[in-house]
């Protein structure tokens, strides 16, 4: 692309999205579901982010509430480096519409309008001209790699077309934050490379935060950081940095566990199972470092009947 497509934006370098401590319960005909436990993470402006975990795990609640769609039922969660507890319903709706785009797995398109009629048509309701809008749209979809699709209506392209048209859609209204939930469920694995790459490209390019939640193990390669949720917490992160040829590939994938404010440290269950770790674990302080142990060395027919601290 020769010039800038949208209004540069000018976001200081800072925290994007902020959760602390942040409980989600559900009350459905008097029974109620804890979808989130405490969850605390931090996304810093410009990061390109993955949420990975089962299903149930609290991935979909956690969007709806970093997308101001929701607010946490305790904790503390900063959008834009504000309290989302603390606003309005009107002010919630304004960072919602001016600063978040979302993408999710059904596209929602007009299927006989075209696709640039799709991306500049919701450009109407924030009173954009319609050259403006035109030029908005064009450039949206540029970005997402389909210049050569404008008029083609949604029923006329792929899925990872309509996907990416979709995105196109978020990218009109230049988000600060990109939320993607599962935007490749159903497509075939090439076909999600390139919705993953329009992602890509909507971050490095036009400088917003992404955040996508997939089961797609192919994302982890495109992606400096991989966040996994497991029962409504934030479990481990990977994070991946340069490969040291300056070739621009992401090499070095480390795990660490999320370490609260609490000072909490969740061990990745894969991990204390097979050291048959379980109510509590030894430590040692090192220089450097801090050992893990299990409490007891396993031995084949030992019970456990003293485990656990009175
Ligand atoms: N509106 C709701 N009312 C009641 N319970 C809900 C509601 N939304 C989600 N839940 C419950 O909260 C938990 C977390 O759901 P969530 O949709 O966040 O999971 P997920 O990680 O996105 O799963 P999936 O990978 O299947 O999309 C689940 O047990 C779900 O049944
Ligand atoms: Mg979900």
């Amino acid at each position: 692309m020769s010039e800038a497509p949208f209004p540069a934006a000018d976001p200081p370098p800072g925290v994007a999205i902020e959760a602390r401590d942040v409980h989600k319960v559900y009350r459905l005909d008097g029974v109620e579901v804890s979808a989130l436990r405490g969850v605390t993470l931090r996304v810093d402006e410009g990061e390109y982010v993955a949420i990975t975990g089962p299903s149930g795990s609290g991935k979909s609640t956690l969007m709806h509430l970093f997308g101001c769609l929701d607010r946490p039922s305790s904790g503390t969660l900063l959008v834009g480096g504000r309290s989302i507890s603390e606003m309005g319903d009107a002010q919630l709706a304004r960072l919602r519409n001016n600063e978040i785009g979302f993408v999710f797995q059904s596209f929602q398109l007009l299927p006989r309008t075209s696709a640039v009629d799709n991306v500049a048509l919701p450009l109407v309701y924030r009173g954009v001209g319609r050259s403006e809008r035109r030029r908005r749209a064009t450039a949206a979809l540029e970005a997402v790699n389909l210049s050569h699709r404008l008029r083609h209506r949604p029923t006329q392209m792929s899925g990872g077309e309509q996907q990416r048209v979709a995105i196109a859609v978020a990218l009109a209204n230049s988000p600060r934050v990109l939320l993607a939930d599962e935007p490749t469920g159903e497509l075939d694995s090439a076909t999600a490379a390139s919705v993953f790459g329009a992602l890509q490209t909507a971050n490095a390019e036009l400088g917003a935060t992404v955040l996508v939640v997939t089961h797609d193990p192919a994302v982890s390669s495109m992606v400096r950081r991989v966040i996994a949720i497991r029962d409504g917490r934030t479990s481990t992160e990977t994070l991946r940095r340069d490969a040291a040829d300056g070739s621009g590939a992401l090499e070095h994938a480390v795990e660490y566990a999320v370490l609260d404010r609490a000072g909490r440290l969740q061990l990745p269950r894969e991990m204390t199972e097979t050291l048959g770790m379980r109510d509590r674990v030894r430590l040692e302080a090192e220089p450097d470092h801090i050992g893990v142990w299990p409490d007891q060395p396993q031995r084949a027919g030992a019970t456990d009947s003293d485990g656990g601290a009175a």
